[in-house]
């Protein structure tokens, strides 16, 4: 653990977010997400053009594939509501899947109402927020994506007489990559993630009082590196599904991929851009329901023993080059249940009330830029 350091803006010292000395168990893997809605034919129209293979599954849900990670990386269930389910992490072997019922003072793990049954657990976030965790025997690792695409990057001329063309197709989506989950109760969320499932704080962006205001969390697998961020907490004033991100091979596989997207009439939320924090490229998308879904690339890997390391909050900290983070993008889904949650959490001791709600919209005004 470093030390945190102050705010630059407030002076303030920054609250650290300290990683767990002895999880229930340490998360390989976010293996799959589960989303109730009222568009199952929207969804799969979607979720098709972004890249997935969907399949109808044996309960009339709808059921989404990446190239590698677990079976099914998306599961939509028929409902007149739209809700996020949960997701689903993985761990390696059954052994950590008893040790972590045995931890956790759940049922012992039994087969998952899910593709395939694998065994598993179910647990609740203190959101209420039900998360699986399950062992898959039909885990799929990464394929390879085949040579780079030729180059020419100043004297180094690698393509001569062969036109690039990627092919005008939606993106091979390799995988599941990360979600992010916004809540009022931010503070006992990210202990539950980092506590249970072993989570590594990467980087921590914190309101100008020095709270944290957003962990982006990656796996511990020791040695081994992982992904900058798999699962991402932020403080936000109502629970929600905030987006998913999936991993494509390159810039030509985002940028077309966004292409296909744009021509069938889908909404860009924000992109094409490099993010700061993880520096993926990065290309945002409104899916069914208006939940957002990510096409990323070219992200950072840490292994276990990369320190947590503190920023400013801020919108200009959240991308190295792109356009202009729209409005829209960071303004949360508000139906009629939202906004009574919201206010419900603003009037209550949710966690959130006016004062977060003041210091989240000067916090985003911030030009602070994290290194
Ligand atoms: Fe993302």
């Amino acid at each position: 653990m470093t030390t945190p350091g102050v705010h630059p803006d407030s002076g303030t010292p920054y609250q650290s977010v300290t990683r767990a000395e002895n999880p229930c168990v340490r998360a390989h893997d976010l293996a799959l997400l589960e989303f109730a809605g009222p568009e199952p034919a929207r969804a799969r129209a979607f979720f098709e053009t972004f890249g997935l293979r969907c399949n109808d599954g044996p309960d009339g849900s709808l059921l989404c594939s990446a190239e590698a990670g677990a079976p099914v990386a998306v599961i939509y269930r028929q409902a007149p509501v739209a809700a996020f389910i949960g997701p689903t992490f993985t761990v390696k072997t059954p052994q950590e899947l008893d040790q972590l019922a045995q931890r956790a003072g759940v049922a012992a793990p039994y087969p998952q109402d899910l593709p395939g049954h694998p065994p598993g657990v179910i647990l609740r976030d203190p959101n209420g927020v039900q998360v699986r965790v399950a062992c898959f025997n039909d885990w799929r690792e990464l394929p390879a994506c085949g040579p780079a695409p030729l180059a020419n990057r100043g004297p180094d001329r690698a393509r001569t007489n062969s036109p690039l063309r990627p092919p005008r197709r939606p993106s091979r989506v390799l995988r599941l990559g990360h979600m992010v989950l916004g809540t009022p109760q931010w503070e006992a969320t990210a202990r539950f993630y980092i506590d249970t499932l072993g989570l590594i704080p990467s980087d921590v962006q914190a309101l100008p009082d020095g709270r944290p205001a957003v962990a982006f969390m990656r796996c511990d697998r020791g040695d081994e590196p992982a992904d900058h961020h798999t699962f991402v907490v932020a403080r936000l004033p109502v629970l929600d599904f905030e987006h998913a991100a999936f991993e494509v091979p390159d810039l030509d596989e985002v940028g077309m991929g966004g292409e296909v997207l744009r021509e069938q009439g889908f909404r860009r939320a924000w992109g094409v851009g490099r993010h700061i924090l993880g520096s993926q490229i990065f290309d945002y998308w409104f899916g069914p329901d208006g939940r957002k879904f990510e096409h990323f690339a070219d992200g950072d890997l840490f292994d276990a023993a990369r320190p947590t390391r503190y920023h400013a909050m801020s919108t200009a900290g959240l991308a190295q080059w792109g356009p202009p983070m729209p409005q829209a993008f960071l303004r949360p889904r508000l139906g009629w249940r939202e906004l009574g949650q919201l206010l419900r959490n603003l009037l209550t001791d949710s966690g959130f009330g006016f004062r977060e709600l003041r210091l989240l919209a000067r916090a985003l005004r911030s030009k602070s830029l994290p290194d």
